[in-house]
C-alpha cells in the first residue's frame, strides 16, 4: 500500500506565532485547530508542529522541561488531542518535534541528576567525575556547564549552554566518566525517549521531525552509532505502531536513511548547498540570472546515489531557523522557487507564511531566536488589528508583527488569483495528481545547473513530467530530447519544445507530460 508521505506536502507551525485563539498575545493549539481549513485550502495534507511542550522557553521550546505535558500556554494535552483528531478528519497528518538530545536544565531529570547522591538519574545525562575534569572537545558536545549543582563534575551541553546533553553513551571511549553505547544508563535513555515517542503517538500523532538526530551518540566516527540507535528505535515503531513516520534534521541522508528515518531534510547547514538556490549573493533563483545550482545539483546526485537511488530529502520553502525566503526573493521570484519546491522528490515543506511572501523582520532576539526571531513573527491573517493574529494588545504580543506598509495577509493573497498563494495552491493540486511529481518519484536532471534553465524529468511508473525552470529574467534554452505530450502547467510565457530544443521566456515555468 502507498505510505502517506508519498502524496505529503507539509505545512510547518510555529505555535507562538500561528493563531492566538484567547487573545494571551501568543499562538495556542485551538488557534491551529481553528485554522486547519485553512491549511488544508492552500493544499498542504501534513503538519509539523514545532515543540509545544512544557519548558522555560529559553530555546522556544527546545529546551524541553516535560516531554508528555503541553505548555500551558498553548493549551493541554487534549487540545493537542483533538488537533490530532480534526486534523484526521481533513485527511491531515501531524508530526510533533522530537527533542532527543538535550533537555532544559528545569527537566525534572536534570534536577536529579544535578544531586550528589546517586539516583536513577544520575547517568541521564553526561557528567565527568570532577568539576575540573573538562567534557569538552568531544564531537557533538557543544560545551559544559561547571560549578552548577552540588554534583562534583561538569556536565555536556548539546546547543545552547541550558540544553544539557542527553546520555546516549560514546562511540569512541577516552575516559572513565563516558558510558558505553549499551550501558544500562545510555540504554534507559533510550527507552525513555521511545516511551515519549509512544506517549504521543497513543494520542492520535503520526510520528516525529526530529531534532539534531545525527547527534545522540557522542564521538561516533561515521555516526555509526546513533545509525544503530535509530534503527533500533525504527524496528520498534514498527512493530508498535507501523504508521509512524521519522524525518530527521540531520542533513545527511545516507546516514538517516540507513538510520531507518523516512526522510531527511536538506538543510541550511551541512553540504546540502540548499543556500545556493535561495539565500546567498546571488541565488539561483533571482531573477538576475546570476546563481549557480550546479553544486546542489552535484550533491543531491550525489546523495541519491549513496542512498540506493531513494534520495528522500525533503526540501523547505524555509523554516524557524533560516532568514525569510522573501528577504532574498520578491513575490514573482518565489513563485518559481515553489514550483521548484513543489516539484522535487521528498516531501516538500512550506514554513508558515512563506506563502504569502512574509517578510524577513529586524526583531531583538526573543526566546534566543537571536537572528532567527525576525522569521517567527506573527502569521499576518487579514487587515484588522494585529492582522488578526490576537486580540491582545499590540505591545502583548509574542514578536511585534510587520509594521511596514503593503504587508501581505492571507486574505489579500486568497483574494487575487494573481498571488503567490494561488500559485502554490494550483503546484499542490498538479503534485497531488501526479505520482511522478510526488516524494517517491523519480528524478534526473537534464542540465548541470551552472546556467538556466533548470530541466528535470520526474518519473513514476510509465508516467514522465518534465519540469522546465528559467528564474533568470533573460530568455534561456538548452538541448531537450523529450518531445511534450501535454502541457500541465505554466507560469509567465510559454516557450516551445521540439526538435530536440527547449525555449523559455524569462521568468517563466513549464511542466509537460513527455512521451
Ligand atoms: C534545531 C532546531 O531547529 C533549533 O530551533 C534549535 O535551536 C536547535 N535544534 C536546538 O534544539
Amino acid at each position: 500500500m502507498e505510505h502517506w508521505l508519498n502524496k505529503s506536502v507539509f505545512y510547518e507551525i510555529y505555535p507562538q506565532s500561528f493563531f492566538d485563539s484567547n487573545g494571551d498575545g501568543i499562538g495556542d493549539l485551538p488557534g491551529i485547530i481553528q485554522k486547519l481549513d485553512y491549511i488544508r485550502a492552500l493544499g498542504c495534507n501534513a503538519l509539523w508542529l514545532n515543540p509545544c511542550f512544557v519548558s522555560p522557553f529559553g530555546d522556544a521550546g527546545y529546551d524541553v522541561a516535560d516531554y508528555c505535558r503541553v505548555a500551558p500556554r498553548y493549551g493541554t494535552n487534549e487540545d493537542l488531542e483533538s488537533l490530532f483528531a480534526s486534523a484526521h478528519k481533513r485527511g491531515m497528518h501531524v508530526l510533533l518535534d522530537l527533542v532527543p538530545g538535550h533537555t532544559s536544565v528545569e527537566h525534572p531529570w536534570f534536577k536529579e541528576s544535578c544531586s550528589a547522591r546517586p539516583n536513577p538519574y544520575s547517568g541521564r545525562y553526561i557528567w565527568s567525575s570532577s568539576v575540573w575534569e573538562d567534557v569538552t572537545g568531544y564531537p557533538n558536545i557543544s560545551g559544559s556547564l561547571r560549578g552548577i549543582s552540588p554534583r562534583d563534575g561538569s556536565v555536556a551541553v548539546n546547543f545552547f549552554s541550558h540544553q544539557p546533553a542527553l546520555n546516549y553513551g560514546f562511540a569512541r571511549r577516552t575516559a572513565s566518566w563516558q558510558s558505553a553505547v549499551d550501558s544500562p544508563e545510555a540504554l534507559a535513555t533510550r527507552r525513555a525517549m521511545r516511551d515519549v515517542m509512544a506517549f504521543w503517538l497513543d494520542k492520535g500523532c503520526d510520528g516525529f521531525r526530529v531534532d539534531m538526530a545525527g547527534s545522540l551518540v557522542k564521538d561516533d566516527e561515521g555516526s555509526r552509532e546513533t545509525i544503530k540507535l535509530w534503527q533500533e528505535m525504527r524496528r520498534y515503531l514498527d512493530e508498535a505502531y507501523p504508521d509512524a513516520v521519522l524525518l530527521s534534521e540531520w542533513g545527511e541522508p545516507d546516514k538517516s536513511l540507513a538510520g531507518g528515518f523516512h526522510m531527511d531534510f536538506l538543510l541550511h547547514f551541512g553540504t546540502s548547498h540548499y543556500m545556493d538556490l535561495f539565500r546567498c549573493e546571488h541565488p539561483y533563483f533571482s531573477r538576475e540570472g546570476k546563481g549557480s545550482a550546479a553544486a546542489f545539483i552535484e550533491t543531491y546526485r550525489y546523495n541519491r546515489q549513496r542512498t540506493g537511488g531513494r534520495g528522500l530529502m525533503c526540501i523547505p520553502s524555509g523554516n524557524h531557523d533560516m532568514e525569510r525566503l522573501r528577504k532574498y526573493l520578491d513575490e514573482e521570484e518565489m513563485k518559481l522557487a515553489f514550483a521548484f519546491l513543489l516539484s522535487m522528490p521528498g516531501a516538500p515543506f512550506i514554513y508558515y507564511g512563506d506563502e504569502i511572501a512574509m517578510r524577513h523582520l529586524a526583531r531583538t532576539s526573543v526566546e534566543g531566536g537571536y537572528f532567527r526571531t525576525g522569521a517567527r513573527s506573527p502569521m499576518q491573517w487579514d487587515d484588522s488589528a494585529n492582522y488578526g493574529f490576537s486580540a491582545a494588545p499590540a505591545d502583548k504580543l509574542y514578536i511585534a508583527p510587520d509594521e511596514a506598509a503593503g504587508a501581505p495577509t492571507a486574505a489579500r493573497a486568497m483574494a487575487d488569483v494573481h498571488s503567490l498563494w494561488q500559485e502554490i495552491r494550483r503546484l499542490i493540486a498538479l503534485r497531488m495528481e501526479m505520482p511522478a511529481l510526488q516524494a517517491e518519484g523519480g528524478v534526473e536532471f537534464l542540465c548541470d545547473g551552472d546556467t538556466y534553465p533548470l530541466v528535470y524529468l520526474r518519473t513514476a511508473g510509465s508516467q514522465k513530467v518534465l519540469v522546465c525552470l528559467n528564474p533568470s529574467a533573460q530568455p534561456a534554452s538548452c538541448v531537450c530530447p523529450y518531445a511534450p505530450a501535454r502541457l500541465l502547467y505554466s507560469l509567465g510565457g510559454l516557450g516551445g519544445l521540439a526538435g530536440g530544443k527547449l525555449t523559455m521566456p524569462g521568468q517563466s515555468a513549464a511542466f509537460w507530460a513527455v512521451e
